[in-house]
């Protein structure tokens, strides 16, 4: 077999079956072709390119009022700290798994002096059972739909409102972490404005199933949003001009929006694929979203020469990267985008069959 890095394959193969494709400087020319030459920078946070985009957000996720962010990082600190600061408790609830457990530095700790308390096991998302055995008070829950670090699984609907229900009862600000909101949609068959009506506060990223440069929205009602704007100004997030962020961002949500239904059936399609070859399981094995992980009881190193093969011999690109989970088991996400749908079916097929032998001829035992 010849030994090509898994990076070096994927690069070289002809079609790759997740995302959108390249991030590269023509995402920002497409975004940019149709724009009227005149049309003037926002500025500071104010102006026509900025508020319209913010008052469009709005009204598809049901809110008062939205605000553009250059992160979602940045947005959701802010939305906790404004939820401690009416509640005067510092304490926040979320996942183990939250991305702003583990990707973000602890900044919620550290510049807010916030603490978080996780809710449920690491490896299932949060049900109502977790919130009811919350034993001390806090002043907002976090839920991320879908819940990414676990192959973007997700709670019922009926969990969701039961959630919902109870925290307002209780005095809970509810905020929601849909970085990929509109990816779950086909999923529980409801409008992006149904599931946050269930929310206090929401976050939406344009980067990810929508394909976006960067950015988020924050919405909520008025009076969260206009404390998150004053926040937002104090992280110096109110860059002289967010522009080319929010043009990216409006052009492809209007592309991709209404989209996430093909990707989600195609997610279930790939899903499918993977776990009909030896040794390969997909979590979850029936994807709620776009999105899943797909896991090998293999040690990485190995996969990885196998995946490598498979590119090359296929042409196929199944994945860049394998993370490892211990010596014996490792790896990799896969969202689906626009991509998956040019790709010829039959040579799919040929590149799983090829996957399937060769996960068979080096693990199977003799
Ligand atoms: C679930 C989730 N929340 C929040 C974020 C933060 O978004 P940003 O990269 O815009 O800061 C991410 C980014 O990957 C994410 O996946």
């Amino acid at each position: 077999m010849i030994q090509t890095s898994l990076k070096e394959s994927f690069k070289k193969s002809n079609y790759q079956l997740a995302g959108h494709g390249k991030r590269n400087i023509h995402v920002l020319k497409e975004a940019f072709q149709a724009v009227d030459e005149n049309l003037e920078s926002d500025l500071y946070g104010e102006g026509k390119v900025i508020e319209e985009f913010q008052e469009k957000m709005a009204s598809i996720l049901g809110k008062e009022e939205a605000v553009f962010f250059p992160s979602g990082t940045m947005a959701q600190q802010i939305a906790l700290r404004i939820w401690c600061d009416e509640k005067g408790i510092r304490k926040v609830a979320y996942h183990p798994l939250s991305h702003l457990e583990i990707h973000e530095e602890d900044g919620l700790k550290e510049i807010h002096k916030i603490e978080s308390i996780l809710l449920a096991d690491k490896n299932r998302v949060i049900e109502l059972e977790d919130v009811l055995n919350l034993r001390e008070p806090v002043s907002s829950i976090l839920l991320e739909l879908p819940q990414r670090e676990i192959g973007g699984q997700l709670p019922s609907f009926d969990t969701l409102e039961q959630i919902s229900a109870y925290c307002q009862e209780n005095g809970i600000r509810l905020h929601l972490d849909g970085a990929r909101l509109l990816e779950v949609l086909p999923y529980y068959q409801k409008s992006a404005a149904e599931v946050c009506a269930l929310f206090d506060s929401v976050y939406l990223s344009f980067y990810k199933g929508i394909g976006g440069i960067a950015g988020a929205i924050l919405a909520g009602d008025k009076e969260f949003i206009q404390q998150s704007k004053v926040w937002k100004r104090r992280y110096g997030g109110d860059l002289i001009g967010l522009y080319p962020y929010i043009l990216s961002a409006d052009y492809y949500f209007d592309r991709r929006a209404h989209k996430m239904e093909q990707y989600y059936q195609s997610a279930k399609e790939l899903a499918h694929l993977y776990n009909s070859c030896h040794g390969i399981s997909t979590l979850p094995i029936d994807p709620v979203s776009n999105m899943f992980h797909v896991h090998f009881q293999q040690p990485k190193d190995q996969v990885e020469l196998v995946l490598a093969e498979v590119h090359r011999q296929t042409g196929i690109g199944l994945t860049s990267y394998l993370k490892e989970i211990d010596e014996k088991s490792c790896y990799f996400e896969v969202s689906l985008g626009d991509l998956y749908a040019d790709v010829p079916n039959e040579l799919v097929q040929v590149a799983f069959k090829r996957l399937n032998e060769l996960m068979k001829q080096h693990f199977l035992p003799l």
